[in-house]
């Protein structure tokens, strides 16, 4: 990158390896096109995104043979994008699945993970989820949209290669920040078929056990919080491992932690508001032969039921906390401080004494020293330890240089009772 084509500030950004440049950033926008594109621009191939402030996503790592002598400088149509990045990204693609697929499954479990994550895996914009033989692929981006056809077909290519048929692709339009993209917001389809009936629940092995997952259409994020898969994990061995007998799953979804901690014979009480998540979970504890009625299934909001168990002196050994994100923008992250601390406090009030908070924050605005001080506000007057933080499973990766895609911490804390507060409790 020379200087003198972005800002001073922009031009350290980059050199660190972040791989935005916002429409602030670049010293002579007028030679930027005015077409979702992918263009040469300072040594790098970047998609270009014109109605968004974020006019720039670093397309790929560096690549030798694109450094010196690109062949084009602008590319605008999916035909042209195809010709020039087709091989690369067939391979970048079948590379990242056989990556993938070594280091996240475990024995037996169907395909079930994150493919492709958007600019941690280099493709800014795409999202690519595989459920077996089913792609649910998210397109947030101008460039990708305008892409899509060639990017279907070369995924579709790879899969192929690697399964010896083809996956059926589920595309979906519905994120919000399409509209910063001048994209529209749209329902769900598979391929040109708009308005798809929904299917039925799909039946899957992941991360052990065996789950119902609603595919088409999906209920949430694409079907499953894939990203939480080793924090379920590590919570129930905790739990084992502490000899924990109770656990409350408060915003369960269907079942993530639920499961394998009734697995290792906790006594489980599962929260969430969500009708439809609950009905699901219900079926995953019969599919996965659970004791049913270790199991208490309630639907309710987190924070009226915390305060209901806290007023009626209720208590768990093992509390987890995975809500939605409190913070949708930098504006919301006071309110969101706020909400976050009410909740773990009540979570850690209604521990028992050595009792564990899982407590889950999802949103790359919060950073983890923020969330720190959230966790110390909300312990008082308690005492807690923290014992481990986690982020999303490896499937997920995190560029070291791009704090945004860094959205997710699970925190392992433990309530220390000290001796006076033990004794008023005793007496
Ligand atoms: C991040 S997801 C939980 C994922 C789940 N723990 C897992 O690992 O699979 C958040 C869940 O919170 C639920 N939810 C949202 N607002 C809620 C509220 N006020 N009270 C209870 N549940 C809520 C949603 O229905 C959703 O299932």
């Amino acid at each position: 990158m020379k200087k003198g084509l972005i800002t001073p500030k922009a031009f350290q950004k980059w050199q660190s390896g972040h791989p935005w440049l916002c429409a602030d950033d670049i010293l002579h926008k007028k030679n930027l096109p005015h077409r979702p594109s992918a263009v040469f621009f300072g040594e790098n191939w970047w998609l270009c995104s014109p109605k968004s402030f974020l006019r720039l996503r670093r397309l790929g790592p560096p690549q030798p043979q694109w450094m010196k002598n690109p062949r084009l400088e602008i590319i605008t149509s999916a035909d042209q994008f195809r010709s020039y990045f087709g091989e690369w990204l067939v391979q970048h693609f079948s590379e990242t699945l056989e990556k993938k697929i070594r280091t996240v499954l475990k024995p037996n479990d169907d395909i079930v993970l994150r493919w492709l994550f958007s600019e941690a895996d280099w493709l800014p914009g795409l999202t690519v989820d595989v459920f077996k033989n089913t792609l649910i692929c998210q397109i947030t981006t101008a460039p990708i949209e305008a892409f899509w056809f060639a990017l279907r077909e070369l995924l579709e290519i790879a899969f192929t290669a690697r399964f010896g048929s083809k996956p059926q692709v589920l595309e979906l339009r519905n994120s919000p920040a399409r509209k910063k993209e001048g994209l529209e917001i749209i329902a769900p389809t598979f391929g040109e078929i708009t308005e798809a009936p929904s299917r039925p629940l799909e039946l899957l092995r992941w991360n052990s056990y065996n789950w119902h997952f609603q595919l088409h259409p999906p209920t949430q994020k694409t079907g499953a919080y894939l990203d939480q898969r080793d924090n379920h994990t590590r919570a129930a061995e905790l739990a084992k491992t502490l000899g924990l007998k109770t656990a409350w799953d408060i915003c369960c979804y269907q079942g993530g932690f639920t499961i394998p901690l009734l697995d290792r014979g906790l006594a489980v009480t599962a929260v969430d508001q969500s009708q439809n998540a609950l009905e699901i979970l219900q079926k995953n504890i019969q599919i996965n032969a659970l004791p049913k009625n270790h199991c208490n299934i309630v639907k309710a909001d987190a924070f009226d039921w915390l305060r209901g168990q806290l007023a009626s002196g209720q208590k768990a050994d093992l509390i987890i906390l995975d809500p939605p994100s409190f913070v949708k923008s930098r504006e919301s992250l006071p309110a969101a401080r706020k909400g976050y601390t009410e909740l773990n406090h009540l979570a850690l009030e209604c521990l028992t004494p050595q009792g564990v908070l899982v407590s889950c924050v999802c949103s790359h605005h919060m950073r983890p020293d923020d969330y720190h001080k959230v966790l110390e506000a909300a312990a008082t007057p308690n005492k807690i330890q923290i014992l481990e933080v986690h982020g999303p499973s490896v499937d997920h990766p995190v560029l070291p240089a791009f704090p945004e895609g860094d959205y997710l911490h699970a925190w392992f804390v433990r309530r220390v009772v000290d001796s006076e507060q033990m004794n008023c409790q005793m007496s």
